[in-house]
């Protein structure tokens, strides 16, 4: 059975008199321990499939099938204990809390699981070990987004999710993070999903899944992902 199974997935906004289709009627599948990657320009719909998948936001209607779990009709508890339990989330805008050291902002999501990684470890692992008592106001955007990763992957979460993770990176820091969340699904065996406009990085994934207009353009599987060293962009 597939761990992840979105079936006529829909989202609609409204703003004011007009009806805004984020997704339109999206079915996929993924495997557990697969790396996807989904590609789509600005607006197409992305953020908004990652936060429906993340339990943050209801769809409007469609299942979202996750562990053979339905959580489209979870109440607000049971997507809690969801969110805090299977799920790490990199956030589009690094979503750091301020007053929080960078150690603290990872200690926080690595406490409230029982099996983390010592945040000192996370935070070595995205090369930050020596910045982890710097506020986030005193680390540039490519390291808060490097803090956010570490946030993530010290959960050791069932399902990552990163939006746009290599957004504010320059090109060796954004290999190195592609490098760590493949790491995640080939050793850790979490199941991952990647946000990206970048379609050089889609060779990189078990799975590429675009999506253009809130809909599914085409799924793709890549029968021998690359290894990270060899694509360019
Ligand atoms: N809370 C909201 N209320 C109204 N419309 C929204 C809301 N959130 C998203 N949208 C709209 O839904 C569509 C999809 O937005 P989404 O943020 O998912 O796109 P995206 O693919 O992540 O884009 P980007 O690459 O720019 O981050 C857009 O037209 C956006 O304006
Ligand atoms: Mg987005």
């Amino acid at each position: 059975m597939a761990y992840i199974e979105l079936k006529n997935n829909t989202k609609i906004y409204q703003s004011g008199d007009t009806q805004i289709y984020a997704n339109k009627d999206i079915t996929f599948s993924v495997a557990k321990g697969e790396l996807v990657i989904i590609l789509g320009s600005s607006g197409a719909g992305k953020s908004t499939l990652l936060n429906i998948l993340g339990g943050m936001e209801p769809n409007t209607s469609g299942d979202v099938i996750v562990a053979g779990k339905n959580i489209a009709g979870y109440n607000a508890k049971e997507l809690t204990t969801y969110r805090r339990n299977d799920i790490g989330f990199v956030f589009q805008f690094y979503n750091l809390i301020p007053n929080l050291t960078a150690k603290e902002n990872v200690e926080l999501a690595a406490q409230i699981v029982p099996d983390a990684m010592d945040a000192d470890e996370a935070l070595k692992y995205v090369d930050l070990g020596d910045r982890e008592n710097n506020f986030p106001a005193q680390l540039s955007g490519g390291e808060q987004q490097r803090v956010a990763i570490a946030r993530a992957i010290a959960k050791k979460p069932e399902l990552l999710l990163c939006d746009e993770p290599t957004g504010a990176l320059d090109y060796q820091t954004g290999k190195r993070i592609l490098k760590i969340l493949q790491n995640m699904s080939r050793e850790n065996g979490s199941t991952v999903l990647i946000v990206t406009h970048n379609a050089a990085i889609a060779p990189i994934a078990d799975k590429v899944i675009r999506i253009h207009d809130g809909g599914i353009q085409d799924i793709h599987i890549n029968k021998k992902p690359a290894d990270i060293s060899t694509i360019e962009w």
